[in-house]
């Protein structure tokens, strides 16, 4: 039996080194400054650089699990002896970083994975001066699964789902089962079949009395981005099993204690990230890349969890606190037993980050944002006719530049205003441009295209800094309109606060006298006309947290005064939703929460009372799945029950990218009644 020696100086490709893509993504990581990992691109034969969300993605994966060995080391630092075992072990390097860092005082490291990978791993060890000389008293011909053997690093050669010959092989490369003991499992045991993987979680439990059990992998498969998540790995021949029977956070834990476990923390990692991720941290990592993806990067964390297990009363030391200081408030969503009716409209329409305006009773202008295949900004008006909803082009081509969350404000007395934006999130586009739309004649059926007029508009007085992802709402004072700007974000600040003032007639940036508490600075709120003024709802702040408090900018005598209203129950903050006020009501729809419990649908805010109710959507009529986050949304009739919605969708992280393909509507009956 010569599982690796023999065969390592032959295999060309292995000492050629690995395309798995989560080591190439790792290795790009760690290339851009996230982390510091000089070994592991020995490991690798493709050098890429991945895009920011990727290493945004592998550095808070890289993070939590150095955060748990780090612990499991400072709590063990006084023990005569402590192992750590690798599951599924790949081409991670956590055995030559953590001996340069000369963390591994009296630790053996023992890794497993299949013969064939753990055989070519030896290869590229072997093929190294550097990595071979950081194996002590070296065995250079080990024999049975044991790949390498060395004093504090041993690579075993063992499928994982054979409990026996796994343990026979621990014991035969010197397991000392009753040593303090780290398991790792980094995304390994939900590539087998769950009765594999429960039985792994079992026997480690029965078999070392003193360990403390790390596992990262993914969780929520039903939600949007849970289903796309899903059919990556299945196209991928790799399915992804455990999170079938363990589906969130609450079922992993108790699956580690029915299996024997003594005490379990799980953390999805949003929580992991914003709680025990100092700030600092977060804003060095934050601020090494351009970055304009929040909401595909929360998806992402919330779909994959960190979790510690631990056995004896040492290693509970090493537990994951349970509830870690996060700035996110742990609000819970007041569901309405009520779900809203959603349907398709049958017209061909997508986009991320566009924006639109109502000009007039079924009539939509659509500008900007991008859509499959990089293709540039289309400006679209959606007109609705007896025959339902139809899309017109516009001619001619209007060009308004590569936008993208950008805002389009019908403005009293006429025109449009289109404001803001950007290209790549290094470049905001400037200018301000009035919109005249002309449709001829709007009854005719046939006609398939529409007139516009493009001005850029010349204002006078200070103009606020070019941004996206603000608002720009029509507001009035003393029988006068405004466009009133706020919020957004620029390529140095990550929110930003204030307001700004854009007199209508006079196309002049005007100051007007605001009192009361400003709002926090964000961006991807709402902001809603509301009696002269505005109803702010939600965004993202400069921390990267999802707010979900109302504020009301008022108008007064001088000026505006800015009004909190305290809405109970408080909803579930969340950002990159859209929002309308109907008779007294905001209703807010989509977006991006933190929360576990599914996606936001729609919470309406009674804005005399301040109460708030949670409504899930009915989306089984509409195809799957639908992403209601950089979309924009119109409410057809400005009394109407019914809400369009257009676009929307994202990069679901490296299992492809997502748009919703057609409009859809949102029957508001039930809440307007
Ligand atoms: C996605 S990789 C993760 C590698 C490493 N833990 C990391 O995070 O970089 C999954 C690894 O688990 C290994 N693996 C999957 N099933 C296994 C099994 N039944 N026995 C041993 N290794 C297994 C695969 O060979 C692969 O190296
Ligand atoms: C890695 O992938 C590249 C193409 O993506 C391929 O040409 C090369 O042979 C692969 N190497 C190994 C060792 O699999
Ligand atoms: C060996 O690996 C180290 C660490 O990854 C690297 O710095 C060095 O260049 C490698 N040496 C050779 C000869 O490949
Ligand atoms: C997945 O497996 C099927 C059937 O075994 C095979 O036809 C297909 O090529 C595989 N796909 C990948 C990406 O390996
Ligand atoms: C972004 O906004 C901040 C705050 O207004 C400002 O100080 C900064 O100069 C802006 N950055 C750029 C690149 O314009
Ligand atoms: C707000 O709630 C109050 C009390 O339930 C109700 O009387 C009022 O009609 C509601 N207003 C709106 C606009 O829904």
């Amino acid at each position: 039996m010569h599982w690796c020696f023999t065969l390592m100086f032959s295999l060309q490709a292995a000492v050629q080194g690995t395309n798995d893509s989560s080591v190439v993504s790792k290795v790009s990581a760690a290339a851009q400054g996230y982390f510091q990992d000089v070994f592991l691109q020995h490991f690798v034969c493709k050098v890429a650089r991945r895009a920011p969300l990727i290493n945004r993605g592998y550095y808070v994966r890289w993070r939590a699990v150095d955060h748990c060995v780090r612990r499991f080391l400072h709590i063990t630092e006084n023990c005569p002896k402590r192992q750590i075992l690798s599951l599924g072990a790949g081409f991670d390097s956590l055995y030559f970083r953590l001996c340069a860092g000369e963390a591994l005082d009296r630790a053996v490291v023992f890794e497993v994975d299949f013969p064939d990978v753990t055989r070519r791993k030896a290869a590229l060890i072997n093929s190294n001066i550097t990595l071979r000389g950081m194996l002590d008293s070296y065995l250079p011909s080990p024999t049975g699964p044991v790949c390498v053997s060395s004093a504090q690093y041993r690579l075993l050669g063992v499928d994982v789902r054979e409990e026996s010959q796994v343990e026979e092989a621990l014991s035969a490369a010197g397991m000392d089962w009753v040593a303090p003991t780290l398991i790792l499992s980094e995304v390994v045991l939900t590539y087998m079949e769950t009765q594999w993987s429960d039985t792994v979680i079992s026997w480690t439990a029965k078999l070392l009395p003193q360990s403390l059990f790390v596992m990262y992998e993914q969780i929520h498969p039903h939600d949007p981005f849970g289903r796309i998540m899903q059919d990556h790995f299945l196209k991928l021949n790799s399915t992804l099993h455990a999170l079938r029977q363990y589906p969130d956070t609450a079922a992993q834990r108790h699956r580690f204690l029915d299996k024997g476990w003594e005490q379990c923390v799980c953390l999805d990692m949003n929580l992991f990230y914003l709680g025990l991720v100092p700030e600092e941290e977060r804003s060095r990592v934050e601020s090494l890349e351009p970055f304009d993806e929040y909401e595909e990067w929360h998806q992402k964390c919330s779909h994959y969890f960190i979790l510690t297990a631990s056995q004896g009363s040492l290693m509970a030391q090493a537990l994951l606190p349970h509830a870690p200081v996060s700035p996110v408030p742990s609000t819970c969503p007041s569901w309405s037993p009520t779900a809203l009716s959603v349907q398709t409209v049958p017209v061909c329409l997508e986009g991320l980050g566009m924006a639109s305006s109502l000009v007039s009773p079924g009539q939509v202008l659509l500008t900007g944002g991008c859509s499959r295949g990089g293709r540039g900004p289309v400006t679209r008006i959606l007109l609705r006719g007896q025959e339902g909803w139809r899309a017109v082009s516009v001619e001619p081509a209007l060009d308004l530049g590569v936008r993208l969350y950008h805002t389009v404000t019908t403005l009293p007395g006429g025109g449009i205003m289109v404001y803001g934006g950007r290209s790549s999130p290094l470049n905001p586009t400037r200018g301000l441009f009035r919109v005249i739309l002309d449709l001829g004649s709007p009854l005719d059926e046939e006609q398939d295209t529409a007139k516009l007029w493009v001005d850029q508009m010349v204002c006078t007085g200070d103009p606020p800094l070019a941004r996206w992802r603000h608002t720009a709402t029509v507001v009035s004072h003393k029988g006068k309109d405004f466009v009133f700007v706020f919020g957004g974000k620029n390529e140095s600040e990550a929110a930003l606060g204030g307001g700004y003032f854009l007199s209508v007639d006079q196309q002049h940036w005007t100051e007007i006298p605001v009192e009361g508490a400003a709002p926090t600075a964000r961006h991807s709120h709402s902001a809603c006309s509301h009696q002269g003024g505005v109803v702010v709802f939600g965004g993202l702040d400069g921390r990267g947290v999802p707010l979900g408090d109302t504020v009301v900018l008022r108008p007064s005598e001088r000026g505006f005064c800015w009004d909190r209203i305290e809405v109970q129950p408080p909803p579930v903050p969340r950002y990159s939703h859209t929002a309308h006020v109907i008779g007294g009501r905001l209703v807010v729809v989509g977006g991006v929460w933190l929360h576990s419990d599914g996606v936001p649908g729609g919470v309406i805010i009674n804005l005399t009372t301040c109460s708030s109710v949670e409504f899930r959507l009915d989306t089984t009529s509409v195809p799957w799945p639908l992403m209601l986050h950089s979309f924009c949304s119109e409410l057809t009739d400005p009394e109407g029950p019914e809400l369009l919605l257009m676009g929307g969708g994202g990069n679901c992280f490296s299992f492809g990218t997502h748009f919703n393909l057609q409009p859809i509507t949102v029957d508001l009956t039930p809440v307007l009644g």
